[in-house]
Protein backbone atom coordinates (compact mmCIF):
# COMPACT_ATOMS: atom_id res chain seq x y z
CA UNK A 1 0.00 0.00 0.00
CA UNK A 2 1.04 3.32 -0.83
CA UNK A 3 -0.26 6.91 0.75
CA UNK A 4 -0.31 8.07 -2.87
CA UNK A 5 -3.10 9.94 -3.66
CA UNK A 6 -4.10 9.97 -6.92
CA UNK A 7 -4.79 13.37 -8.48
CA UNK A 8 -8.23 14.63 -9.20
CA UNK A 9 -9.49 14.97 -12.57
CA UNK A 10 -9.71 18.10 -14.78
CA UNK A 11 -13.95 17.28 -13.61
CA UNK A 12 -13.03 17.31 -10.08
CA UNK A 13 -10.58 19.92 -10.26
CA UNK A 14 -13.40 22.02 -11.68
CA UNK A 15 -15.55 21.13 -9.17
CA UNK A 16 -13.23 21.83 -6.66
CA UNK A 17 -12.26 25.53 -7.96
CA UNK A 18 -16.69 26.48 -8.01
CA UNK A 19 -16.79 25.06 -4.58
CA UNK A 20 -13.63 27.09 -3.41
CA UNK A 21 -15.22 30.26 -5.20
CA UNK A 22 -18.00 29.58 -3.66
CA UNK A 23 -16.39 29.37 -0.72
CA UNK A 24 -14.82 32.42 -0.67
CA UNK A 25 -17.93 34.27 -1.75
CA UNK A 26 -19.39 33.65 1.60
CA UNK A 27 -21.60 30.42 0.33
CA UNK A 28 -19.94 27.83 3.07
CA UNK A 29 -22.77 26.46 4.99
CA UNK A 30 -25.15 23.62 2.47
CA UNK A 31 -28.48 24.78 3.66
CA UNK A 32 -30.33 21.73 2.55
CA UNK A 33 -30.38 18.05 0.93
CA UNK A 34 -31.60 18.89 -2.50
CA UNK A 35 -31.19 21.72 -4.73
CA UNK A 36 -34.25 24.47 -4.73
CA UNK A 37 -34.99 25.90 -8.33
CA UNK A 38 -35.44 29.47 -6.20
CA UNK A 39 -36.41 30.64 -9.45
CA UNK A 40 -39.88 29.24 -10.35
CA UNK A 41 -40.57 29.09 -6.51
CA UNK A 42 -40.39 32.96 -6.76
CA UNK A 43 -43.60 32.62 -9.26
CA UNK A 44 -45.18 31.13 -6.44
CA UNK A 45 -47.31 34.05 -4.18
CA UNK A 46 -45.83 34.79 -0.72
CA UNK A 47 -47.90 33.80 2.15
CA UNK A 48 -48.89 36.65 4.61
CA UNK A 49 -48.23 37.59 8.02
CA UNK A 50 -51.09 37.87 10.08
CA UNK A 51 -51.47 40.27 13.07
CA UNK A 52 -49.60 38.18 16.06
CA UNK A 53 -52.45 36.64 18.47
CA UNK A 54 -51.84 36.33 21.97
CA UNK A 55 -53.08 33.73 24.08
CA UNK A 56 -53.57 32.94 27.81
CA UNK A 57 -50.73 31.04 29.50
CA UNK A 58 -51.67 27.82 30.37
CA UNK A 59 -51.57 26.56 34.18
CA UNK A 60 -48.20 24.49 34.46
CA UNK A 61 -46.96 26.20 31.32
CA UNK A 62 -43.71 28.33 30.88
CA UNK A 63 -45.26 32.11 31.57
CA UNK A 64 -43.94 33.13 28.07
CA UNK A 65 -47.06 32.89 26.28
CA UNK A 66 -46.36 31.67 22.82
CA UNK A 67 -47.58 33.75 19.90
CA UNK A 68 -49.33 31.14 17.01
CA UNK A 69 -47.26 30.64 14.35
CA UNK A 70 -48.45 33.59 12.11
CA UNK A 71 -48.42 32.44 8.49
CA UNK A 72 -51.41 32.60 6.06
CA UNK A 73 -50.92 31.42 2.60
CA UNK A 74 -53.28 33.56 0.55
CA UNK A 75 -55.98 32.33 -1.44
CA UNK A 76 -55.48 29.97 -4.18
CA UNK A 77 -51.87 29.23 -2.88
CA UNK A 78 -50.03 26.26 -3.17
CA UNK A 79 -50.53 24.05 -0.37
CA UNK A 80 -47.58 24.64 2.79
CA UNK A 81 -46.12 21.14 1.56
CA UNK A 82 -44.97 23.51 -1.36
CA UNK A 83 -42.81 25.66 0.57
CA UNK A 84 -38.97 25.10 1.36
CA UNK A 85 -38.46 22.57 4.13
CA UNK A 86 -35.83 24.56 5.95
CA UNK A 87 -36.16 28.15 6.52
CA UNK A 88 -39.41 28.65 8.23
CA UNK A 89 -40.78 31.85 8.01
CA UNK A 90 -37.55 33.08 6.66
CA UNK A 91 -37.97 32.13 3.31
CA UNK A 92 -41.28 33.97 2.52
CA UNK A 93 -41.99 36.68 5.71
CA UNK A 94 -42.25 40.03 4.14
CA UNK A 95 -39.31 42.42 6.57
CA UNK A 96 -41.72 44.63 8.02
CA UNK A 97 -44.25 41.93 9.12
CA UNK A 98 -41.27 39.62 10.42
CA UNK A 99 -40.03 42.91 11.70
CA UNK A 100 -43.24 43.48 13.82
CA UNK A 101 -43.87 40.42 15.10
CA UNK A 102 -40.16 40.17 16.37
CA UNK A 103 -41.77 43.34 18.42
CA UNK A 104 -44.40 41.41 19.48
CA UNK A 105 -42.63 38.49 20.88
CA UNK A 106 -39.56 40.47 22.26
CA UNK A 107 -42.04 42.71 24.22
CA UNK A 108 -43.40 39.16 25.70
CA UNK A 109 -39.70 37.98 27.87
CA UNK A 110 -39.64 39.69 31.43
CA UNK A 111 -36.62 37.56 32.12
CA UNK A 112 -33.10 36.85 29.46
CA UNK A 113 -33.87 33.09 30.13
CA UNK A 114 -37.67 33.85 27.93
CA UNK A 115 -35.81 35.83 25.90
CA UNK A 116 -33.52 33.75 24.65
CA UNK A 117 -36.06 30.84 24.30
CA UNK A 118 -38.26 33.10 22.66
CA UNK A 119 -35.33 33.91 20.05
CA UNK A 120 -34.19 30.58 19.91
CA UNK A 121 -37.52 29.71 18.75
CA UNK A 122 -38.55 32.63 16.39
CA UNK A 123 -37.67 31.71 12.88
CA UNK A 124 -38.23 34.70 10.66
CA UNK A 125 -34.82 35.46 10.45
CA UNK A 126 -33.12 33.57 7.47
CA UNK A 127 -29.47 33.28 9.20
CA UNK A 128 -30.96 31.01 12.39
CA UNK A 129 -31.08 28.37 9.42
CA UNK A 130 -26.93 28.81 8.64
CA UNK A 131 -25.48 29.14 12.02
CA UNK A 132 -24.79 26.15 14.18
CA UNK A 133 -25.75 28.12 17.55
CA UNK A 134 -27.46 31.15 18.43
CA UNK A 135 -25.60 33.87 20.20
CA UNK A 136 -27.27 35.28 22.72
CA UNK A 137 -24.84 36.68 25.60
CA UNK A 138 -21.87 36.33 27.31
CA UNK A 139 -21.16 38.01 31.13
CA UNK A 140 -22.43 39.10 33.99
CA UNK A 141 -26.25 40.40 33.60
CA UNK A 142 -26.33 42.61 36.54
CA UNK A 143 -23.36 44.66 34.87
CA UNK A 144 -23.76 48.93 34.55
CA UNK A 145 -21.84 48.09 31.52
CA UNK A 146 -22.97 46.37 28.43
CA UNK A 147 -21.11 46.15 25.64
CA UNK A 148 -22.83 45.46 21.93
CA UNK A 149 -20.99 44.18 18.85
CA UNK A 150 -22.08 43.46 15.29
CA UNK A 151 -22.84 39.59 14.82
CA UNK A 152 -21.20 36.53 15.41
CA UNK A 153 -17.86 35.36 14.27
CA UNK A 154 -17.04 31.41 12.87
CA UNK A 155 -15.85 31.00 16.35
CA UNK A 156 -18.56 32.35 18.63
CA UNK A 157 -21.06 30.93 16.32
CA UNK A 158 -19.18 26.96 17.02
CA UNK A 159 -19.26 28.16 21.06
CA UNK A 160 -22.44 29.84 21.67
CA UNK A 161 -21.70 32.64 22.98
CA UNK A 162 -19.80 36.16 21.68
CA UNK A 163 -16.00 37.64 21.02
CA UNK A 164 -14.52 34.27 21.55
CA UNK A 165 -12.14 34.72 18.62
CA UNK A 166 -9.71 37.13 18.46
CA UNK A 167 -12.06 39.76 18.24
CA UNK A 168 -13.22 38.72 21.76
CA UNK A 169 -9.62 38.50 22.89
CA UNK A 170 -8.78 41.69 22.48
CA UNK A 171 -12.45 43.21 23.68
CA UNK A 172 -11.12 41.50 27.19
CA UNK A 173 -7.53 42.63 26.94
CA UNK A 174 -9.06 46.21 26.43
CA UNK A 175 -11.81 45.74 28.99
CA UNK A 176 -9.04 44.28 31.63
CA UNK A 177 -7.00 47.62 30.85
CA UNK A 178 -10.01 49.59 32.94
CA UNK A 179 -10.62 46.85 35.10
CA UNK A 180 -13.57 45.13 33.67
CA UNK A 181 -14.17 41.52 32.36
CA UNK A 182 -17.26 39.66 31.63
CA UNK A 183 -18.03 39.12 35.48
CA UNK A 184 -18.45 43.15 35.64
CA UNK A 185 -19.83 43.49 31.81
CA UNK A 186 -22.33 41.92 29.89
CA UNK A 187 -21.39 41.33 26.24
CA UNK A 188 -23.81 40.85 23.31
CA UNK A 189 -24.86 41.37 19.63
CA UNK A 190 -27.42 43.10 17.29
CA UNK A 191 -27.18 40.45 15.87
CA UNK A 192 -27.40 37.16 17.11
CA UNK A 193 -26.71 34.61 14.56
CA UNK A 194 -23.58 34.43 12.18
CA UNK A 195 -23.92 35.56 8.67
CA UNK A 196 -22.79 32.65 6.38
CA UNK A 197 -19.09 33.50 5.22
CA UNK A 198 -18.81 35.96 7.97
CA UNK A 199 -20.39 38.61 5.19
CA UNK A 200 -22.25 42.04 6.97
CA UNK A 201 -25.41 41.57 8.33
CA UNK A 202 -27.97 42.75 6.00
CA UNK A 203 -30.47 45.78 6.67
CA UNK A 204 -33.56 43.77 6.93
CA UNK A 205 -31.61 41.05 9.00
CA UNK A 206 -30.68 43.44 11.33
CA UNK A 207 -34.07 45.65 11.71
CA UNK A 208 -35.56 41.89 11.98
CA UNK A 209 -33.48 41.21 14.95
CA UNK A 210 -33.54 44.82 16.54
CA UNK A 211 -36.79 44.20 18.42
CA UNK A 212 -35.06 41.57 20.47
CA UNK A 213 -32.03 43.37 21.15
CA UNK A 214 -33.64 46.47 22.29
CA UNK A 215 -35.63 44.39 24.54
CA UNK A 216 -32.22 42.79 25.91
CA UNK A 217 -31.25 46.17 26.91
CA UNK A 218 -34.03 46.60 28.68
CA UNK A 219 -33.99 43.44 30.64
CA UNK A 220 -30.69 44.36 31.49
CA UNK A 221 -30.56 48.19 31.92
CA UNK A 222 -27.15 48.59 31.92
CA UNK A 223 -26.12 52.65 33.12
CA UNK A 224 -23.95 52.55 30.09
CA UNK A 225 -24.20 50.77 26.59
CA UNK A 226 -21.05 50.65 24.61
CA UNK A 227 -21.71 50.10 21.08
CA UNK A 228 -18.68 48.54 19.04
CA UNK A 229 -18.53 49.55 15.59
CA UNK A 230 -20.60 51.40 13.48
CA UNK A 231 -23.32 48.47 12.57
CA UNK A 232 -23.90 48.97 16.47
CA UNK A 233 -24.36 52.80 17.01
CA UNK A 234 -26.32 52.82 13.72
CA UNK A 235 -28.72 50.82 15.10
CA UNK A 236 -28.80 51.71 18.45
CA UNK A 237 -28.53 55.67 17.89
CA UNK A 238 -30.38 56.33 14.28
CA UNK A 239 -27.37 57.70 13.38
CA UNK A 240 -25.60 57.68 9.99
CA UNK A 241 -22.21 58.63 10.57
CA UNK A 242 -19.60 56.28 9.89
CA UNK A 243 -17.54 55.38 13.47
CA UNK A 244 -14.46 57.67 12.89
CA UNK A 245 -17.08 60.35 13.16
CA UNK A 246 -18.87 59.06 16.14
CA UNK A 247 -16.45 57.18 18.32
CA UNK A 248 -16.26 59.10 21.64
CA UNK A 249 -19.70 60.33 21.18
CA UNK A 250 -22.07 59.83 24.06
CA UNK A 251 -26.18 59.85 22.99
CA UNK A 252 -28.73 59.29 25.31
CA UNK A 253 -30.68 56.21 25.12
CA UNK A 254 -34.11 55.97 26.37
CA UNK A 255 -34.86 52.97 28.45
CA UNK A 256 -38.51 52.27 29.57
CA UNK A 257 -37.91 54.10 33.07
CA UNK A 258 -35.02 56.51 32.67
CA UNK A 259 -32.59 57.49 29.93
CA UNK A 260 -28.86 56.36 30.42
CA UNK A 261 -26.04 56.57 27.86
CA UNK A 262 -24.40 55.36 24.79
CA UNK A 263 -20.88 55.58 24.26
CA UNK A 264 -19.52 54.53 20.85
CA UNK A 265 -16.44 53.30 19.94
CA UNK A 266 -14.46 50.89 17.48
CA UNK A 267 -15.19 47.93 17.13
CA UNK A 268 -11.83 45.14 17.72
CA UNK A 269 -12.14 43.47 14.30
CA UNK A 270 -11.19 47.15 13.01
CA UNK A 271 -8.22 47.75 15.88
CA UNK A 272 -6.80 44.45 14.37
CA UNK A 273 -6.87 45.38 11.09
CA UNK A 274 -6.05 49.23 11.94
CA UNK A 275 -3.56 48.92 15.56
CA UNK A 276 -2.84 52.91 14.73
CA UNK A 277 -6.10 53.17 15.90
CA UNK A 278 -5.99 51.70 19.02
CA UNK A 279 -5.42 54.87 20.69
CA UNK A 280 -8.76 56.35 19.83
CA UNK A 281 -10.51 53.30 21.58
CA UNK A 282 -7.99 53.54 24.67
CA UNK A 283 -9.39 57.29 24.54
CA UNK A 284 -12.79 55.73 24.56
CA UNK A 285 -12.16 53.45 27.38
CA UNK A 286 -10.55 55.81 29.16
CA UNK A 287 -14.36 58.05 28.88
CA UNK A 288 -15.94 54.47 30.07
CA UNK A 289 -13.66 53.88 33.19
CA UNK A 290 -14.40 57.87 34.02
CA UNK A 291 -18.15 57.21 33.29
CA UNK A 292 -18.58 54.02 35.73
CA UNK A 293 -16.34 56.21 37.91
CA UNK A 294 -19.01 59.15 37.93
CA UNK A 295 -16.10 61.34 37.11
CA UNK A 296 -17.47 62.32 33.61
N1 LIG B 1 -17.58 40.38 16.18
C1 LIG B 1 -18.75 40.78 16.69
O1 LIG B 1 -19.26 41.85 16.34
N2 LIG B 1 -19.34 40.01 17.59
C2 LIG B 1 -18.83 38.86 18.02
O2 LIG B 1 -19.44 38.20 18.84
C3 LIG B 1 -17.59 38.46 17.48
C4 LIG B 1 -16.98 39.23 16.57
Amino acid sequence: MTDHMPSPSDAQADLIAYLDFHVEAGADAALDEHPHDRFSEADTPAPTLRAPRRSAPRAAESPVTPVANTLVPPPGSAPPAAAPRTFGRAASAQPDEAASDARARARQAKTLDELERILADFDACPLRFTAKNLVFADGNPEARVMFLGEAPGADEDRIGKPFMGRSGQLLDKMMKAIGLDRTSAYIGNIVPWRPPGNRNPTPQEVAVCRPFVERQIELVDPDIIVCLGAPATQTLTGSKDGILRTRGRLFPYKLPSREVKLLATLHPAFLLRQPVQKRLAWRDFRSLRALLDGKA
